[in-house]
């Protein structure tokens, strides 16, 4: 038997990413109030935030002001940034011991939401590699997929699948890090990252609409 020696893995400057689940009401009920947007010209035109995206992606609407009359979507973005920050300051000031944040109870952090938007993909779309600005997180919440997009992922002929995934990219590769994190859209579930982080959205061919919602969120 290998001795202990205290050994630990000390990783401080590995970018973390949180992942969590949404409530299923919240999508449910984001997804019928974007389906109006889309469907009313005006609303969609008037909500248009294609221009101050990087995307290549037919729809672009920015929803800020229905994520912040959501209080129950509010309360989610500002638990999981709370405890994502909480998490990663633990882990910087003792080195591991992910659960443990009750030394940082105390702290009293407030979370803003600076814009969020949807973004309504169609076969072809694509977001190229970009970072958002003006913000300390980005995070996204899947809303919708494909009808047929299981069966296209599975027979995407790469060792790697990526059609219509979001890639995180670092630039560097180690043992024990990746500098690519490819992660499969799956309705409901949700990513939080630090907003320099590189990302993009990759292309897919069926029909049918992928829809995920993007906000960028401050620490204050
Ligand atoms: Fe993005």
């Amino acid at each position: 038997m290998t001795p202990d020696y205290g050994m630990q893995v000390v990783a401080p400057f590995s970018p973390l990413i949180m992942k969590a689940t949404a409530p299923a009401d919240i999508v449910m009920r984001l997804n019928d109030r974007v389906d109006r947007i889309m469907a009313a010209q005006t609303e969609k035109a008037e909500r248009d935030w294609g221009k101050h995206l990087a995307g290549n992606v037919s729809a672009e609407v920015r929803i800020t002001d229905i994520i912040r009359a959501m209080p129950d979507l509010s309360d989610f973005l500002y638990d999981v940034a709370r405890t994502y920050t909480y998490r990663c300051e633990n882990v910087l000031l003792n080195y591991g011991n992910y659960e443990d944040t009750e030394e940082l109870k105390d702290k009293t952090l407030e979370i803003q939401i600076k814009e969020g938007w949807v973004n309504d993909m169609v076969a072809g779309d694509f977001n190229p590699v970009h970072y958002h600005q003006g913000c300390v997180y980005s995070c996204v919440l899947f809303l919708r997929v494909p009808e047929g997009y299981e069966a296209e992922w599975r027979a995407d002929k790469h060792r790697q699948n990526t059609v219509g995934c979001l890639q995180f990219i670092d630039s560097r590769t180690a043992v024990g890090a990746r500098n690519l994190f490819v992660v499969k859209p799956v309705v409901g579930e949700f990513y939080l990252w630090p907003s320099w982080m590189l990302h993009c959205v990759y292309p897919f061919r069926g029909q049918g609409v992928r829809r995920s919602m993007s906000v960028n969120l401050a620490v204050i």
